[in-house]
């Protein structure tokens, strides 16, 4: 167990380079497992989920060799089709190995996916689509498992009730190899998805999105080996560009994303962040601490994402006003508001006027616990002081960490495992801008 000490309240000023994106790399990790021929995978970024998912594929028989940034797969000759519960349960994208392991060896046993507690993250859509193209699939509750068989996957057209980010991978990456053609209507839009496309067009399949939210899928026989460069990762750029503005500081972003975070960059403007373009791939973010309140609702892809509305809070913390957020795509990922509460962020749950909730949130009304909100309301200016955080959730994490850094004296941020499941370095990162961050382990 580890912790961060940080003393906060200085402006952090450089330049940090951008890695591979989380949301790619684990799943070219699945792709991998639809050949038998080498994968070579480049801008890999050394966080604890890609360590998890190469325990996943090694657990299937897969040999991975990892050198810097670029990790080498070859599946197995002899493959086992069982993910081991206590390999699988750690991240949600253990489940997506179901598709290739159909696909290929007509059957998969996958446990009950794990990942940030977000939101209950059911499987259901990923499931349903799984079985429109052929697959029976059980589930066991005595033993917390998918059981899935097929005596061949065949092409459908299946059209996803609501909004599913890794359930339109998990759908693709088992109609490269069905037979005949798919088309996935109301498809997810997230930039990371057209990533993976490439991927796999790159090993041989036949894949086009022919509308922003449909894509089709002719089944090929075969796919093969190939080499591949993963995008960066613009979750972490968002976290930068806010950790400039929060402290009133100015960081320069290489392997910038610029082109594919315009609601973010939209509402940052609004706000009185400013944004430099310096060539296409660099760009500055800063901020001179004077904010105006901005109020966001989040929304898959090409909406503000959910992803960024943690950091996005302590930011408003920072803003005259009285700013509300609205989370729209997981029922639970408000955790880190007591945290800010022990900082003197003035938050207060509200719930937002809905008409349908079932029609309007991307997530299953039913696993909406009751007396649970789904927005917060901030006032602000506040001058944050120093506190004892825990993490519990990444981007929740990377938020804490943001406070702390604003935040008057030393905080301690307890929880960093978590933290290091999305976040190559991060401290090192913070200290090249100038932060005051230390990691020190847990006393037992
Ligand atoms: N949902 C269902 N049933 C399903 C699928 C989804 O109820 O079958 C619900 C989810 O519980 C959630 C909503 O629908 O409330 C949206 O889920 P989605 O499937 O789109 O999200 P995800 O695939 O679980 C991915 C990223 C998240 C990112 C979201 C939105 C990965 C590994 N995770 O999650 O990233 O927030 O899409 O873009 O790709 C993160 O990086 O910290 C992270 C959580």
């Amino acid at each position: 167990m580890e912790k961060f000490i940080i003393n906060g309240g200085i402006p952090l000023h450089g330049t940090v380079a951008v890695g591979g994106a989380k949301n790619v790399a684990l799943k070219t990790f699945v792709a991998a497992l639809l050949t038998d021929e080498p994968v070579v995978i480049h801008n890999v970024p050394l966080i604890r989920d890609v360590t998890y998912m190469m325990d996943v594929l090694r657990s299937l028989g897969a040999t991975i060799e990892i050198s810097d940034h670029t990790v080498r797969i070859q599946n197995s000759t002899s493959v086992t089709t069982t993910v081991p519960l206590e390999v699988g349960a750690r991240l949600r994208t253990s489940s997506m190995v179901i598709g290739p392991l159909l696909a290929r060896y007509g059957e998969a046993n996958i446990p009950n996916p794990g990942g940030c507690r977000i939101g209950a993250r059911p499987i259901d859509r990923h499931i349903e689509g799984l079985k429109e193209m052929g697959a029976e699939i059980i589930y066991n509750h005595d033993d917390g498992y998918f059981h899935a068989t097929s005596s061949g996957l065949h092409g459908t057209t299946y059209r996803f009730p609501k909004n599913t980010h890794t359930g339109t991978e998990t759908l693709l990456l088992a109609a490269v190899l069905a037979q005949g053609e798919t088309i996935l209507e109301n498809a997810a839009e997230e930039i990371e998805i057209d990533d993976l496309i490439k991927l796999l067009q790159s090993m041989g399949a036949d894949i086009a999105r022919i509308s922003a939210r449909t894509i089709k899928i002719h089944g090929v026989k075969k796919l093969h080996g190939t080499e591949f460069t993963i995008m960066p990762d613009r979750n972490v750029e968002v976290t930068f560009a806010l950790a400039a503005a929060i402290t009133a500081g100015k960081i320069t972003v290489q392997n910038s994303q610029r082109h594919n975070i315009r609601s973010f960059l939209s509402a940052l403007g609004s706000a009185g962040g400013v944004t430099g373009e310096v060539d296409e791939h660099t760009t500055t973010y800063s901020g001179n601490g004077n904010y105006k309140l901005t109020s966001i609702v989040t929304a898959p892809d090409p909406g503000f994402m959910t992803d960024w509305q943690a950091p996005w809070a302590v930011f408003m913390t920072q803003a005259s006003g009285r700013s509300a957020i609205h989370e729209t795509v997981f029922e639970s990922r408000f955790s880190y508001v007591s945290e800010l509460k022990k900082m003197g962020a003035e938050i207060e749950f509200f719930d937002p006027p809905v008409e349908d909730p079932e029609a309007f949130y991307n997530f299953n009304w039913n696993d909406h616990p009751d007396g649970y909100h789904q927005g917060i309301k901030i006032l602000g200016p506040t001058i944050l002081h120093n506190a004892i955080l825990e993490i519990d959730d990444l981007r929740a994490g990377a938020t804490l960490v943001l406070a702390a850094l604003a935040a008057k004296g030393e905080s301690y941020v307890h929880g960093v495992e978590i933290l290091d499941r999305g976040y190559e370095n991060f401290e090192k990162s913070l200290k090249n801008l100038g932060a005051n961050i230390e990691r020190v382990k847990e006393e037992v």
